[in-house]
């Protein structure tokens, strides 16, 4: 994957509007479109001390993930990148499509604390690789730098 110009991709997008809302939905689509083998890309917005389902790609999903649940909340407590190559194996996995195997979850700050997630999930085992978590870091970095929550 050409990360590279998945993050230009992303720089134009946010040119006309940072607005959080509209720049998650318009990642949410260029990596839904860009990634194969993926079922499921978007955010959970941190709310009132719990995760709510923000805009994605997808099949609907599930609307709130508390903290100690599944591995939006172990990215966003944590706060670290969490990559699980069989999602049957993670202890707490919420599984809101069946179709999903593999998953990548990684926290988005502003002011110091995660303020969101991003989470793709893949039909594919072991789907995400080390250079897809460092590419797909450098496009959250960058959307820390763009975002305006
Ligand atoms: N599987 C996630 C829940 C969100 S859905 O994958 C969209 C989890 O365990 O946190």
């Amino acid at each position: 994957m050409d990360y590279d110009l998945l993050k230009k991709q992303l720089c134009s997008l946010a040119e006309e509007e940072t607005w959080y809302v509209s720049l998650m939905a318009n990642a949410a689509a260029l990596l839904f479109s860009a990634l194969e083998d993926v079922n499921w890309a978007g955010f959970y917005i941190m709310r009132d001390g719990r995760l709510s389902v923000g805009p994605f790609q997808g099949r609907p999903a599930c609307i709130h993930i508390e903290l100690d649940k599944g591995v939006c909340g172990a990215a966003a407590a944590g706060d670290r990148t969490v990559t699980v190559d069989d999602v049957h194996s993670f202890p707490g996995h919420i599984a809101c499509d069946s179709a999903s195997n593999s998953e990548i979850v990684i926290p988005i700050h502003s002011e110091g604390k995660v303020a969101a997630v991003l989470d793709i999930d893949s039909p594919v085992f072991s789907r995400f690789t080390d250079e897809d978590r460092a590419g797909l870091e450098l496009f959250i970095k960058t959307m820390e730098e763009l975002i305006r929550f």
